[in-house]
């Protein structure tokens, strides 16, 4: 089983792209500019988004992969000056803070430790001492295969009048987002959509909306305030803020109808299913998952390993044809990543991965 002559890649995102999604990035291009079409096949798009997320908030899609949706949602809400709390128990949630100081904002970094589970009393205590406008926190932090539950810490910030940012770029798709209790909840094309990376996708509340009126854009590329006032509602051309991704919006919807056609409940069982064989698998070659079982990803399981993770991962590339991925940072050289998302969730996948995985480190 491969995905082209060669390999089968099981990174978590990019992904390997389904033969529909594939043929949709072939679609004839139409001129959004021009051509009335573009308009209807667009609010398509941003409807089954709507369906994925269970909202009624306005879904926008942004033409850059993952990090633009992070950058634009700081840069839109945050004016120069203003605090936001930025919750960290990985890297990515680490990162927001350096898009807040990009953009002129005081990022009051609550760090509570690698994997670590974040207790919505303290961050009651720190909305109540620092008047934040916005707090930011990472759903699935990939890197480590940790699934944040998030939703007591949504409450209190819902509670304390504070907009909340969510990135769910690694688990949108794959697993259940609260989105209903979020401000602005971003995706990304490449993780569990399985499309081309290219795309983020982001939810907006009207609060979310209101604050980003109010505060004054530091930018146009990484501003959600263009999209604000995009009349989607005719059946004639409209005028975006910039020539949008086509084929890769066709790719995304391609994937979307995938995802809507199997169900939503049907696709959140099949990716606890594979990640349960995966981490079964990994027991098996004597693998622990990094973070404890109970809030290990749906999406990716990230496996300790007692080092040399380049060359493992380059070893199962080379013998076997598997793209794996290592862990970043401080977990560069102990963690290889098995990503099983989207069309990666698929216990054959699964069992060939950690297949070549076992025979490597054995
Ligand atoms: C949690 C998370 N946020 C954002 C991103 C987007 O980053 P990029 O698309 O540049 O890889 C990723 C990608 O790995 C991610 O895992």
């Amino acid at each position: 089983m491969t995905d082209t002559d060669e390999r089968l890649l099981m990174t978590p995102g990019p992904t390997a792209l389904p033969p529909e999604v594939r043929e949709a990035l072939g679609r004839p291009l139409v001129n959004p500019d021009v051509e009335p079409g573009f308009t209807a096949d667009y609010r398509r798009l941003l409807d089954k988004l709507a369906e994925v997320h269970g909202t009624d908030d306005d879904v926008v899609v942004l033409g850059g992969e993952g990090i633009l949706g992070l950058e634009a949602s700081v840069a839109s809400l945050v004016a120069s000056g203003e605090t936001v709390l930025c919750l960290a128990n990985g890297l990515y949630g680490e990162g927001f803070a350096d898009f807040v100081e990009t953009h002129g904002g005081e990022a009051v970094v609550h760090s509570v430790g690698e994997g670590e589970v974040f207790d919505p009393d303290e961050i009651a205590s720190l909305a109540d001492e620092h008047d934040p406008v916005a707090a930011t926190m990472v759903h699935c932090e990939t890197p480590i295969g940790l699934l944040n539950d998030i939703e007591g810490v949504l409450e209190t910030l819902q509670d304390a009048g504070v907009l909340t940012v969510v990135d769910a770029v690694s688990s949108l798709g794959g697993t259940p987002v609260p989105t209903q209790r979020i401000d602005v909840c971003l995706g990304a094309s490449q993780k569990c959509f399985s499309s081309p990376p290219g795309l983020s996708t982001l939810t907006v509340s009207e609060r979310a909306w209101e604050k980003v009126e109010a505060t004054p854009q530091d930018s146009f590329y990484a501003s959600l305030e263009p999209w604000r006032d995009v009349d989607l509602d005719t059946d004639q051309a409209v005028l975006l803020p910039y020539t949008h991704l086509t084929s890769n919006l066709y790719a995304l919807e391609a994937s979307l109808d995938r995802l809507l056609e199997e169900g939503l409940e049907a696709v959140y069982e099949r990716h606890e299913d594979v990640a349960e064989r995966c981490r079964e698998r990994g027991r098996e070659a004597g693998l622990d998952p990094l973070p404890p079982v109970d809030r290990s990803s749906p999406t990716v399981t990230a496996f300790e390993i007692d080092g040399g993770a380049e060359r493992v991962c380059r070893e199962v590339r080379e013998r076997h044809g598997i793209v794996l991925s290592t862990g970043l940072a401080d977990h560069a050289d102990d963690v290889v990543r098995v990503g099983h998302m989207g069309y990666g969730a698929d216990r054959e996948r699964v069992d060939v991965a950690m297949d070549a995985l076992a025979d490597v480190l054995n």
